[in-house]
């Protein structure tokens, strides 16, 4: 279903994204070893991702990072350990399809077990075994089954939290000698993905090294309306053009919005205003919720920043009067910081020295900040 709001995993269920999904594949016929998914908030990565992997018929493995991270404070070896052997789990019945002996490979690590209730990580493996000689296990593992194997990591970008773990001097350690092993990379917070592989830094691990990059871009108005189209006729609940032109020009390319439309509409049974009515309400919560974590350092500040845009103040000087007489003197650099890592981390773009906010909800929700 078109309106389902839970991350695709079919391609029957995805629409569009052709030119992604044949990217993916032609970067993993050519062996590639490093792909790089780049988009903002809700434009569809993760789907991307769980389609391709599933089409390609290849075995991976698909890392939650933002999840664990919001889980347990960073991302410990142990906790990447288990997500992977919980995926490998979770999908046991595709695994066997295309030939991937799951337990037959696990039996090989020595500190997990698999019992009936599901599977032990020893909590010894983790101090045992580094990520590397993890990752060497699995490339061993296919060079002999003459396989490629896929390891994603979803939100990439919070393995900069690795505690003691380099993560990126292990991707780039991995993409140098491992042959058997493609690792992809997604992140919504762009600045912070780059800033974490460190793709622009001489000195850094990953500086040089080849990789496909993908943009997910947000839909075309027709796509936007097609889109919808299609997910109302597949739940034969008729719409009004009308309707469904308000819709995108409320909501814009960002289809994990016009999911929630139609879920709202053709699932949930709401009428038009009050669909985009809760849309703007829930979304705004679900926002938020990330929003708070990443302004709570510098609070006010944040805050009056993030309204001023809203509001549609768009120039560095006329932000940065609009912050002075809101919360008094702050020096040029201080206040540029704060401005370029909101940009980092999505929520305003800069496009002709002109800020924005790029997502109508998200926009929505920082009108709704209370200073405080
Ligand atoms: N091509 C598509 N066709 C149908 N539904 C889609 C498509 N892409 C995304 N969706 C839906 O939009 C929502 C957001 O998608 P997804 O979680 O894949 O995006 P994301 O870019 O990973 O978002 P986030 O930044 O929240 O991680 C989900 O409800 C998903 O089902
Ligand atoms: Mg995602």
């Amino acid at each position: 279903m078109l309106f389902d709001i839970n991350p695709k995993e079919y391609k029957k269920d995805l629409y569009n994204r052709e030119y992604e999904l044949n990217e993916i594949f032609d970067a993993l016929k050519l062996n590639e070893r490093l792909i790089v998914i780049y988009g903002i908030r809700r434009v569809g990565k993760s789907s991307i991702l769980r389609v391709a992997l599933k089409e390609a018929k290849l075995p991976h493995a698909i890392v939650d990072v933002k999840g664990l991270y919001f889980e347990h404070g960073s991302i410990a070896r142990e906790m990447l350990y288990r997500s992977i052997v919980g995926f490998f789990l979770k999908n046991m019945s595709f695994f066997e399809k295309i030939g991937f002996k799951v337990k037959d490979f696990l039996s090989r690590i020595k500190g997990i077990h698999i019992t009936e209730i599901g599977v032990e990580v020893e909590p010894t493996l983790a101090t045992r075994m580094s990520f590397t000689e993890f990752l060497s296990k699995i490339d061993d593992w296919c060079g002999k089954h003459k396989k490629r194997f896929v390891l994603a990591f979803d939100e990439a970008q919070y393995l900069r939290f690795g505690g003691g773990v380099k993560y990126d001097g292990i991707i780039a350690w991995s993409v140098d000698n491992l042959p058997n092993i493609t690792i992809i990379v997604t992140g919504s917070e762009v600045g912070l993905l780059r800033d974490f592989l460190k793709v622009d830094n001489p000195k850094a691990p990953l500086f040089g090294r080849y990789r496909r990059e993908i943009l997910v871009k947000r839909f075309s108005r027709e796509q936007s309306i097609d889109f919808l189209k299609k997910g109302f006729s597949e739940l034969k609940t008729s719409i009004k053009n009308s309707e469904l032109e308000d819709t995108v020009n409320t909501f814009d390319g960002i289809v994990g919005w016009l999911t929630y439309y139609g879920y709202y509409r053709a699932v949930r049974k709401l009428s038009h205003g009050k669909a985009i009515n809760n849309l703007f309400e829930e979304g705004s919560k679900l926002v938020l919720s990330e929003l708070e974590k990443i302004i709570t350092p510098s609070r006010k500040r944040y805050t009056v920043i993030l309204k001023a845009v809203a509001q549609g103040i768009s120039t560095w000087s006329d932000i940065k009067a609009y912050t002075v007489i809101k919360t008094g003197p702050i020096s040029d650099k201080r206040f540029s910081n704060l401005l370029k890592n909101l940009v980092k981390y999505g929520y305003l773009t800069k496009e002709n020295n002109k800020y924005k906010i790029p997502d109508p909800v998200v926009k929505h929700a920082c009108l709704t900040l209370k200073q405080q």
